[in-house]
Formats: structure tokens, C-alpha cells, sequence
């Protein structure tokens, strides 16, 4: 089982940011990509329906003969993870402990700006897991739903984007944030400029390279890992295809996707 890839999904390309974490740290794993970019966003769609959507994903992956999967979109892991874990066999980790633990890893957070998804939001799951390990946190949520398409057309460090940046965070840096957590796929892309546009003393929790670092220590507690002499394969499935994505799937992955396949769940 060592050997077989590791399964990591997400509603479209940009769980790729997970994907670009993992291999930075984990460069012998072979992993197969899922991206359901026939059906994506799903941060705008109702629970039952991305828990649908979320177990397809899985039996896709599972058919592939995956040792592990990795719930790479926060809105899939804050709406679907427990009964993803309840229904399948094999280890199944989402985004959210990892970005939460992060958060906590810092003893001086108290005051927690968290972005994500309209659906992430609304599940409270973030709020719920920060909650329920540190009393006394004041958390807050917003969502942030126009930063996906601003990211995805590559306006990273651009006017709108600094204008829909201060829309959202401006209310959460009056209220003193200490920390910011970055609970969606799409925003690791946006650090460079948030590190500019946040004040000295707002730390930034990116989930991707936490998430990373979570799959290490899971693979590793359950001897899991590849062997490390070979270099990890990465195969990357889309159950839409078109110029965009590829374009899109080069830059959340910052290379060459390689072949991409279009395949339908
Ligand atoms: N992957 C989603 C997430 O991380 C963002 C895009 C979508 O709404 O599907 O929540």
C-alpha cells in the first residue's frame, strides 16, 4: 500500500495548491488529481448537494486504487469530511484541522479573521473546531466569494482585487484581528499582495501548506509513506476540460500539469 498514489480532490483547479504543497514536501508520493471542474463552484451549493458531489469524488479516487484521500476544498471537507470518514475504509483527511491547528499553534491568537466560501462559512465548521479547542477566541467569518474569479483571472495584485479585499477585511482588521485564516483553495495565490496589504503583527494561515504538513504526519503515523528513492508521479483528472483550465492548472500548480484527462464520474 506504501507505494500506491495518494487521492486528492477538489471542485476544480484549485486544490492544485494542495497538490503543489504536498509535492514540495512530499516529492516521492505519486497522487491522482480529482477536479470537478464540470460542476464547480460549489461554495455557492446547498450541503446535500456538495456531499453528493464529495462522495462521487471519493469512489472516483477509490477506483484508482488510492491509499489515502485528501479533501483538498474546504467547502467539500466543511460539509461532507464526517460522512466521508463514517462511509469509506481508508483514511480520509480534510483541510480544516490542519488550518485550525495552525491557527492554534500560535499561543498569542485570540482574535481570528477567517475567509472562505459562502457554503464554508455557513457551515461554522472553522468556527466550531477554533471554538472548541481555545475558549475565549473571537472569531470572525466572512465570505469572500468574488476573490475565486478575481484569482482565476490572474488579477492578483489588482485594483479590484485590492478594492474586494478591502470590502472584506477592512471590518475584521477595525475589530484588531491578530491572525487570518485562509480557508479557501484559491487564496494561497493571493499571500504575496495580502502581505502587503495586511498591517505588521496579522499573521497568515494558508490551509494548503498546512494541510501539506498534516498529510506528512497522518502518512507517517501510519506508514504510509512512499519509498523516498523514487520521484512521485502526478496525474491530474478533470471532469471538464478546456483551454482555461489548463491554463488555470499551470498556474495554481506553477508548472507544467503535463497531460491533463477529462473524465467523466
Ligand atoms: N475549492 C473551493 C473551496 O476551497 C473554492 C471554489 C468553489 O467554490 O468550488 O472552498
Amino acid at each position: 500500500m506504501r507505494n500506491a498514489p495518494l487521492g486528492i480532490f477538489d471542485s476544480g483547479v484549485g486544490g492544485l495548491t494542495v497538490v503543489r504543497a504536498v509535492q514540495q514536501l512530499l516529492p516521492s508520493e505519486d497522487i491522482v488529481y480529482l477536479g470537478d471542474t464540470a460542476r464547480v463552484p460549489y461554495g455557492s451549493k446547498s450541503p446535500e448537494t456538495i456531499r453528493q458531489f464529495a462522495h462521487e469524488d471519493v469512489r472516483f479516487l477509490l477506483d484508482r486504487g488510492v491509499k489515502t484521500v485528501v479533501v483538498a476544498c474546504n467547502t467539500a471537507t466543511a460539509h461532507a469530511l464526517p460522512s466521508l470518514q463514517e462511509r469509506y475504509q481508508v483514511p480520509i483527511i480534510g483541510v480544516i484541522e490542519p488550518g485550525v491547528e495552525a491557527v492554534l499553534a500560535d499561543p498569542q491568537a485570540q482574535r481570528v479573521g477567517i475567509i472562505a466560501t459562502r457554503g464554508t462559512v455557513r457551515s461554522h465548521a472553522y468556527q466550531h473546531a477554533l471554538a472548541l479547542r481555545r475558549t475565549g477566541l473571537i472569531l470572525h467569518a466572512t465570505p469572500a466569494p468574488l476573490l475565486v474569479p478575481l484569482v482565476e483571472e490572474d488579477w492578483l495584485d489588482h485594483p479590484s482585487t485590492h478594492a474586494a479585499l478591502h470590502t472584506y477585511l477592512d471590518p475584521m482588521l477595525d475589530r484588531g484581528i491578530d491572525t487570518l485564516l485562509l480557508a479557501c483553495t484559491h487564496y494561497p495565490l493571493l499571500v504575496p499582495v495580502l502581505s502587503k496589504f495586511l498591517p505588521d503583527g496579522v499573521r497568515l494561515v494558508d490551509s494548503a501548506t498546512t494541510c501539506a504538513e498534516h498529510v506528512k504526519q497522518e502518512l507517517t503515523k501510519l506508514d504510509l509513506l512512499a519509498e523516498e528513492e523514487k520521484a512521485g508521479k502526478l496525474e491530474i483528472h478533470l471532469t471538464d476540460l478546456s483551454d482555461q483550465f489548463e491554463d488555470l492548472s499551470r498556474r495554481f500548480l506553477a508548472r507544467s500539469p503535463g497531460r491533463i484527462m477529462r473524465v467523466s464520474l
